[in-house]
């Protein structure tokens, strides 16, 4: 297969960029499962944009400065926030009904924010812009879904076949490397194809899987972190996953298990965090209590926990008061009641779980990664705004702008990328040079086992030893024990023929690997990397990004 531009994802920050892109060419949309379900379709809190008259924009860069504890990039804060309401009219205009009263766009408040300004569509803002982006997709003829197609790899000179696969990626040619599309396993038919495009762009969301306890739905398996990584890619700051202080407390906890949240709205809108015996504690830990930016509020709650031995602390919805909270929280209400907890009567018990990855695939401002032709955005990407934690709803906010960035950029460019005289251009000859997908010797193993204990046993090594509060001792461990499921994973790999549930394993060994490498070299204690041995930040050493690479 062959197109302009290939998207792999289709959450929010593939299905904008593809609506775009559509304009200039015929737009591919890979996706592993059906086309919905991504970690945009489970937002709850909304996006954050200057809207409300009494708020303005150097007051939300500050507010996502300060929450990003010294290592932002203020151009790329500066300019999720100057384009926010622009972006927000957008989504607007195809068709998203975000809440109103009156006339005018209902503003919530989340934690760290000094003013009230998250958009949302009550409960379920990620599940209206899906709806309305892939409602706007279907009607465009220039863009086609593929659906249950798992991106493996990435395509780049390795996969020529004047290299043969032995194209060996070095710091003195990395500059001539580039992506020319990627090797999909299409799900239904048990096929690996190459697809070719004269541009790629990974939106594949977050990493939440690598956790056992994660907001995150199934496919949050970090593939793009780990394809990106495989290829080459610049890689920033994977040592700060960002743990969400409130997701419902539940007994047991399979291995895909997306555990619900409790959106930080309810306690933008009035409710309060208790311990099990109903003692307020957060006035201990911030000035700003259960508001305060998720990183302190999360670690309270786990000092709390290991303090108390509870397994779990409360949120009390109470303040919120009975008919605002079926009124505004409507989801939340509901599920709750259909796991036994009225949230009209009692408190809720919850547990912080792993949220968001605010570190990724390194972009510029135009969305370009350091490898050519290669475009990310969304989650998968470290664009700068985050720093060392996200300010609440800025995600859903970045993925738009950035996507946006990428339109304009192509654009701007598109004399270069898609030639008039297409027939004697480059592109067309690489079609012939990329190499097939060769599985040869490789067997279907019956090894469900192996994978799934494999799964298991990262998911609690990255929740014992790399979660909230770390140190060097945990680390080294968590290291060792992860290197050597990698090792045997990758020599798995290769004599077997892929499934997905082998693609996804090898994607969350890989993530697990940079995420702890790169805690690693953090030796302080900043934002969402709090190290027991390190407790301080030190500006001295380590008011820069982390980078990884890999040769
Ligand atoms: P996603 O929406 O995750 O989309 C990724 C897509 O890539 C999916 O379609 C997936 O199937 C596909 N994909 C992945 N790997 C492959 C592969 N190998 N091959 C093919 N396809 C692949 N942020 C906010 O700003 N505000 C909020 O209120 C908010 N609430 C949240 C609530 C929850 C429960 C969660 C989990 C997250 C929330 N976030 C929120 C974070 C935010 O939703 C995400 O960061 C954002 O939606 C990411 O968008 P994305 O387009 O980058 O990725
Ligand atoms: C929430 O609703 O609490 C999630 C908001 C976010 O992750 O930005």
């Amino acid at each position: 297969m062959v197109t302009d531009f290939l998207i792999v994802g289709s959450g929010i920050a593939g299905l904008s960029l593809a609506l775009k892109l559509s304009t200039l060419g015929k737009v591919l949309i890979v996706t592993k499962k059906q086309k919905a379900e991504s970690n945009t379709n489970y937002a709850q809190g909304g996006i954050a944009s200057v809207l409300a008259d009494d708020d303005n924009f150097d007051l939300h860069i500050e507010d996502t400065l300060s929450c990003g504890c010294g290592i932002s990039r203020r151009d790329a804060v500066e300019k999720i926030v100057r384009e926010g309401p622009t972006r927000i009219y957008e989504l607007i205009d195809i068709g998203v009904k975000f809440s109103e009263k009156n006339g005018r766009l209902l503003l919530g408040r989340e934690g760290g924010h000094s003013k009230s300004r998250i958009v949302h569509a009550k409960d379920l803002t990620g599940k209206e812009i899906e709806r309305a982006l892939l409602h706007e997709i279907a009607e465009n003829k220039n863009v086609q879904v593929l659906e249950y197609h798992f991106a493996i790899d990435l395509l780049t000179n390795r996969n020529l076949k004047e290299k043969n696969g032995n194209y060996k990626l070095t710091a003195k040619n990395r500059k001539e490397n580039a992506c020319y599309g990627v090797y999909a396993y299409d799900i239904k038919k048990k096929k690996v194809e190459k697809i070719i495009a004269r541009n790629t762009i990974l939106a594949t969301g977050g990493l939440g899987q690598t956790y056992l306890h994660t907001t995150n739905p199934a496919i949050a398996t970090g593939d793009g972190f780990a394809m990106g990584y495989r290829a080459g890619c610049l890689i920033e700051n994977m040592e700060f996953v960002q743990f969400h202080p409130t997701s419902l407390y539940e007994k047991e906890i399979d291995d895909d298990t997306q555990v619900f949240l409790i959106s930080e709205a309810v306690r933008g809108a009035g409710a309060v965090l208790k311990t099990r015996n109903g003692r307020e504690f957060m006035h201990k830990y911030d000035k700003r209590k259960s508001l305060a930016p998720r990183d302190i509020v999360a670690r309270a709650i786990d000092s709390e926990m290991k303090k108390s031995g509870d397994k779990f602390v409360y949120l009390d919805p109470s303040p919120i008061g009975k008919e605002n909270i079926k009124k505004n929280f409507p989801h939340i209400y509901k599920t709750c009641l259909s796991k036994g907890i009225d949230i009209t009567k009692e408190m809720i018990p919850v547990v912080p779980a792993a949220h968001y990855a605010c570190g990724g695939i390194k972009t510029d401002l135009d969305g370009r990664t350091t490898l050519k032709n290669l475009f990310a955005c969304g989650e998968v990407t470290m664009t700068g705004v985050h720093g060392a934690n996200r300010l609440a709803s800025n995600s859903l906010l970045e993925a738009v702008v950035f996507s946006d960035s990428i339109y304009k950029y192509i654009k701007k460019n598109i004399a270069n990328i898609i030639p008039k005289n297409s027939r004697k251009e480059e592109f067309g000859k690489i079609k012939q040079r990329v190499l097939d997908w060769n599985d040869k010797g490789t067997i279907n193993a019956d090894e469900w086992v192996l994978v799934s204990h494999d799964k298991r046993e990262i998911k609690e090594i990255m929740n014992d030893y790399v979660g909230i509060v770390r140190n060097t001792v945990r680390l080294q461990r968590a290291f060792r024990r992860i290197k050597m499921l990698k090792a045997e994973i990758k020599e798995y790999y290769k004599r077997t023929k892929v499934t997905v549930e082998l693609l996804e394993l090898r994607n969350l060994v890989t993530v697990a690997y940079i995420i702890i490498k790169s805690a690693m070299k953090r030796k302080e204690s900043r934002g969402l990397h709090y190290m027991l041995d390190y407790p301080r930040i030190n500006d001295k050493q380590f008011k820069k990004d982390t980078r990884l690479i890999k040769y």
